[in-house]
């Protein structure tokens, strides 16, 4: 039995972290979500945007007044004015997008998933170290209060000795959701889109995963439409891990320990989660509501702009990390048969 509670998050206010100037490379939807995220919730100055369609620029600059809209990318990434790139493309493009920001010497936040795969993972990263750059993968959940508190949970041995992770992610966007997630040559699919969150989530609480092993069910453009896979981590740890773009799922993540579990739900890799401490006779502890009822993407931008000048990569979302999930999302599509084109 566990007498502890649930320690409170440490997580900064976003107000509080250094003014940085941004360029947004493609300005679709979540690009939409960061912008609004940033003029709600911080201090971040949005400098330049570039579309592949001046006019697309143009509109997003004119919506969250953006001072330069270009119609290409190197022209964000050569402005001397912006001091930080986000890369919104679809996962094929991001190695591409990514190398392009840390060519002009600009630290880069890229969407997760942060590539289409390991190998071109591990290239950005090198990029970015060769350069002596700053670059982190946009798992926004990393930063968010309520994941905090289940860090400080681990770091504190709250849940004794922990032995299993179960988490799912499931929406219904297949078939009628954005047709980027139906196509191979856009890397879609369930996994890279909505898996890596659980993925990201065991990989965070246990560690390096020792073993990977995926069975699920492919659409019929050939991208996975859902899985289910175990991992297994340090000291006979498991996680037990769902993704599908056919259901919504529950979304919720469980942390179970010798002492205790944490149930994290209201989407347990969003902004307005809740986590109960439970012991196993299932007496609730403890409750952790989340304060953000809206937004969530600005941790993430708060998050990078405390780190460049003085660090190259962010201690929350380490790139060693990163290429490790991306490894095990590389198994997970090997078991699957799911290759994309040109890979
Ligand atoms: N953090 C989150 O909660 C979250 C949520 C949704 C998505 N995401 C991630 O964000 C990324 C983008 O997703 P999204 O839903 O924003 O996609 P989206 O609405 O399709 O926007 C992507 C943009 O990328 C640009 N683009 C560049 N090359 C392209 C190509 N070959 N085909 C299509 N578009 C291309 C387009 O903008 P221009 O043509 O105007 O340049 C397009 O509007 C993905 O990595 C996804 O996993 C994250």
């Amino acid at each position: 039995m566990t007498s502890a509670l649930l320690p409170p998050p440490r997580t900064p206010d976003p107000m509080d972290a250094p003014s940085l100037r941004w360029g947004v490379l493609a300005p679709g939807k979540i690009a939409h979500s960061f912008a609004r995220a940033l003029r709600a919730r911080t201090g971040q100055q949005l400098q330049a945007v570039g579309s592949r369609s001046r006019e697309r620029a143009e509109e997003f600059a004119r919506e969250f007044g953006v001072a330069a809209a270009y119609g290409s990318y190197a022209e964000v990434v050569e402005d001397p004015d912006v001091d930080v790139v986000y890369v919104a493309s679809p996962h094929s493009e991001h190695h591409e997008h990514a190398l392009l920001a840390l060519a002009a010497g600009k630290p880069v936040l890229v969407e997760k998933a942060f590539t289409r795969n390991a190998r071109e993972a591990g290239e950005v990263v090198d990029a970015a170290r060769h350069a002596g750059v700053f670059a982190m993968e946009a798992m926004w959940s990393r930063f968010l209060p309520h994941i905090d508190v289940a860090r400080r949970c681990l770091e504190d041995g709250v849940l004794g000795d922990v032995r299993t992770v179960f988490a799912d992610h499931g929406q219904a966007l297949h078939p009628g959701g954005p047709q980027r997630l139906h196509d191979p040559a856009l890397a879609g699919g369930a996994l890279l889109d909505l898996g890596i969150y659980p993925i990201s989530f065991a990989h965070l609480v246990l560690g390096s995963f020792t073993g990977v092993h995926a069975s699920g069910v492919l659409a019929e453009t050939g991208v996975d439409a859902q899985e289910a896979v175990t991992v297994v981590g340090p000291r006979g740890s498991l996680g037990v891990l769902g993704a599908t773009m056919l259901a919504k799922t529950p979304t919720t993540a469980s942390v179970c320990g010798t002492t205790a579990r944490l149930e994290i739900e209201g989407d347990f890799y969003g902004y307005a989660a809740r986590v109960r401490l439970v012991t196993p006779d299932g007496t609730v502890v403890d409750e952790f509501r989340s304060p953000e009822q809206e937004f969530g993407l600005h941790h993430e931008a708060v998050e990078v702009a405390r780190c460049v000048g003085s660090m190259l990569e962010s201690p929350l979302m380490p790139l060693s990390e990163t290429v490790d999930i991306m490894t095990a999302m590389d198994d997970i599509r090997a078991q699957l048969g799911v290759r994309y084109p040109g890979e």
